[in-house]
């Protein structure tokens, strides 16, 4: 049975469309790729309403202060990296933390491993989540951390506790170590201090991360995982290589 008249000009119709719409959004992307960065302007936009957006975002009812946007890359990273361990400095509610053990349950595998200086009531509960309560880079959290992970395979390292630079840059030396090459230690937040947003905030993890590569060739930045133009961690995607 052949189309209808009427078949063939709605097809027709449908082809020239999409036709016109690949024309005008590569136009449009070749002609405004100079003038003014849109992912900028939608992250300023994000970030100036948090009522509204990333002091809104829950993971299964529990409240996590990061972009959707990242976590669907950790949920990329996890899937292909089958990590036996996830270490994430800095907890709050533990959002993030039920997120990063849905992702566990789904490859059924691995541990989070989680530091916070402060123990907050109400955090989800989960076979795969221990809470440690520290400061990340005190000795006493630093050994015990190293005491849990010992023969684990694959290590992922996600830093999102105090994001001054001193912090973030110690908290890299010390935890780069963990991190198992072919995986990740994630910096989070480095889009503050003007990455693009919040300009007064003062050196930050953008700028730990900087000197941190100045000084350490084992790890390099993979700008793919910034595929969705905004990210809450510009050049905090780092792959460990040797
Ligand atoms: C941005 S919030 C973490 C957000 C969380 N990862 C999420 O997904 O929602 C930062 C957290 O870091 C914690 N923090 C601040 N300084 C810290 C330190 N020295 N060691 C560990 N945690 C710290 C704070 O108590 C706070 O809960």
């Amino acid at each position: 049975m052949g189309l209808s008249q009427d078949g063939i000009f709605r097809k027709l119709f449908r082809i020239v469309t999409f036709g016109l719409e690949l024309i005008f959004v590569r136009s449009y992307n070749y002609f405004s790729r100079n003038s003014g960065d849109i992912p900028a302007q939608f992250h300023s936009l994000y970030y100036s309403s948090p009522e509204r957006t990333w002091k809104n975002t829950r993971w299964m009812g529990c409240r996590t202060m990061k972009c959707p946007l990242d976590l669907w890359i950790y949920q990329e990273i996890i899937h292909e990296l089958k990590p036996d361990i996830v270490i994430e400095t800095g907890v709050n509610e533990g959002g993030g933390a039920a997120f990063l053990a849905s992702i566990l349950d789904s490859i059924g595998k691995g541990k989070l491993i989680t530091v916070d200086i402060e123990l907050l009531e109400g955090r989800p509960i989960h076979d795969r989540i221990t809470y440690i309560k520290g400061s990340s880079t005190e000795e006493k959290v630093v050994q015990q951390i190293s005491e849990m992970i010992k023969g684990s395979q694959v290590v992922l390292v996600i830093l999102d506790s105090d994001h001054n630079k001193p912090h973030v840059l110690k908290e890299m030396e010390i935890y780069n170590e963990f991190v198992t090459k072919g995986s990740y230690m994630i910096v989070e937040d480095s889009n503050v201090n003007g990455h693009p947003i919040l300009p007064n905030w003062g050196e930050g993890p953008f700028e730990a991360i900087q000197e941190f590569l100045s000084q350490n060739d084992s790890f390099e930045i993979e700008k793919d995982r910034e595929k969705f133009y905004m990210t809450f961690n510009p050049n905090g995607y780092l792959k460990k290589i040797n």
